[in-house]
């Protein structure tokens, strides 16, 4: 049996040997008065220091004491993301310079970045976070990590570093790029671990192949990944071709960056949120209305034990619905993300996410897991075009027939006609990171 495939119940006291740390045996109504004091702390720290949360908290005529139960929250308001850009570089820090140890950026499509501090109490928590993070995927000491997110300003790389060193790992630091090379070193490095964007997995299963590897034969047993929305049909892709098991790792650099949330091996049901750091709302997008468990909406995170840079209500865009723990049943899980806000095309009326065509063209035969979306106009009607990837050796009839159930599926199940380009095989960019799905092509001006 391979180590990391724990199998049988979904039921955490089963799993207590393999639990990390004292905070995964806490009962509910433990974490609900552990949240509450640190919620309170962090209002405070949040009112105390920094001069963007004073002037919100006080535009809405609330105070941190007015914080007594966890419902509470709702009556503060949300920070936004052009909040944190308008406060460019450090106006959100609640600390001072000297104390904050390390800086992180996300990148962003348009505008300035974002930018994130951490004292040293925050790295030594998110390094906590992320080994109980690798933990639940059936990470252990002593296993070998071979981590491909980017290091650098981007919080995968580094953040994935210091939590697999903290979880007593051998840690492979690759970083992204160089796919040859990354292959080579999985070969001679024989990892348990890896830790990757879902899309740059593909890339290296390519790669794999044209070196003439059996991807089955690698010493790989888990892959932990995130960074992007992936679906089911994707980890089946990935697990099978690659014989590992494959998990979900959740976070973004506002609130810390990887090891946000989790999902456990032995379950594989969706992230639990480590919920004694951060703490998960979901609202309405629209109202911004509070919803209870089990409704799909935006989800909203309120830092607590955050030093450098708490976040109050951060609206982090991501659409899913919070449910109730299982592997880890003092924590609540998230719903696989199944996209974002401004991932949504609306297409003729039709909210379609780009996580829905993947379901499609992955179960869709003869076709590649490779595609892009391409959005066009023409007069004044927007036009979808899929673009997917024929397998090597797919015949022209093949591909037609791949075309039409492509087109036939997205019509059926998402309710909106799409055209379908199958492309050769090779030719659709690769991920060296993060994904780019959609390509919009529709204000450019006409060659
Ligand atoms: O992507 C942090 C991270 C690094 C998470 C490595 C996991 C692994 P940002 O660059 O700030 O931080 O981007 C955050 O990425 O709001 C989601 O939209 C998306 N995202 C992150 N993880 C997942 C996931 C990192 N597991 C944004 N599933 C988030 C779906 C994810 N989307």
């Amino acid at each position: 049996m391979r180590e990391a495939d724990t199998g049988g119940a979904p039921d955490g006291a089963a799993f207590g040997e393999a639990l990390f740390d004292e905070a995964e045996r806490l009962s509910p109504d433990a974490l609900r008065a552990l949240q509450l004091t640190r919620l309170r702390a962090s209002l405070r720290h949040a009112y105390d220091h920094v001069p963007f949360y004073r002037e919100a908290f006080d535009r809405a005529g609330v105070h941190p004491h007015d914080c007594r139960s966890l419902g509470d929250l709702a009556r503060f308001p949300f920070t936004v993301k052009d909040d944190l850009r308008a406060q460019y570089p450090f106006g959100m820090f609640a600390v001072p310079r000297e104390r904050v140890r390390r800086i992180h950026a996300s990148s962003g499509t348009t505008g300035l970045p974002t930018v994130v501090g951490y004292t040293e109490r925050d790295l030594s928590v998110w390094a906590d976070v992320v080994a109980r993070s690798l933990h639940a995927a059936g990470g252990r000491p002593g296993h070998t990590v071979h981590i491909a997110y980017g290091y650098g300003l981007f919080t995968g790389g580094l953040g994935a570093h210091y939590g697999a060193e903290r979880l007593g790992c051998t840690v492979v630091p690759a970083s992204g790029g160089m796919t040859a090379r990354q292959v080579r070193i999985i070969q001679d490095f024989s990892p348990d671990v890896i830790m990757v964007t879902p899309s740059y997995m593909l890339t290296l299963l390519d790669e794999c192949e044209r070196q003439g590897i059996d991807p089955r034969t690698t010493s790989l047993k888990v892959g932990v990944f995130g960074a992007e929305p992936w679906t089911q049909e994707m980890r089946r892709e990935i697990e099978k071709r690659f014989a590992i098991d494959a998990v979900d790792i959740y976070g973004l650099s506002e609130v810390m960056g990887p090891g946000v949330a989790q999902e456990c091996v032995e379950t594989k049901d969706g992230p639990h949120i480590w919920e004694d750091h951060f703490y998960p709302e979901v609202v309405d997008p629209l109202t911004g209305e509070v919803l209870p468990d089990g409704a799909h909406g935006e989800l909203v995170f309120t830092s607590l034990t955050k030093e450098a840079m708490p976040v109050i209500r951060y609206r982090t865009r991501d659409l899913t619905r919070l449910l109730p723990g299982t592997a880890r049943p003092a924590f609540r899980r998230m719903e696989k993300i199944t996209g974002r806000c401004d991932d949504m095309i609306i297409l003729r009326g039709v909210n379609l996410f780009p996580a829905q065509v993947e379901e499609i063209v992955l179960r869709t035969p003869g076709v590649a897991p490779h595609f892009q979306l391409r959005l066009t106009r023409e007069g004044r009607m927007d036009q979808l075009t899929v673009r997917a990837e024929a397998r090597p050796g797919a015949t022209p009839d093949q591909r037609t027939a791949a075309a039409g159930l492509i087109a036939r599926s997205v019509k059926d199940g998402i309710g909106v006609s799409v055209s379908v380009e199958i492309v050769a095989p090779e030719t659709l960019e690769r991920s060296v990171g993060k994904i780019k799905r959609i390509v919009d092509a529709r204000y450019r001006d006409k060659a």
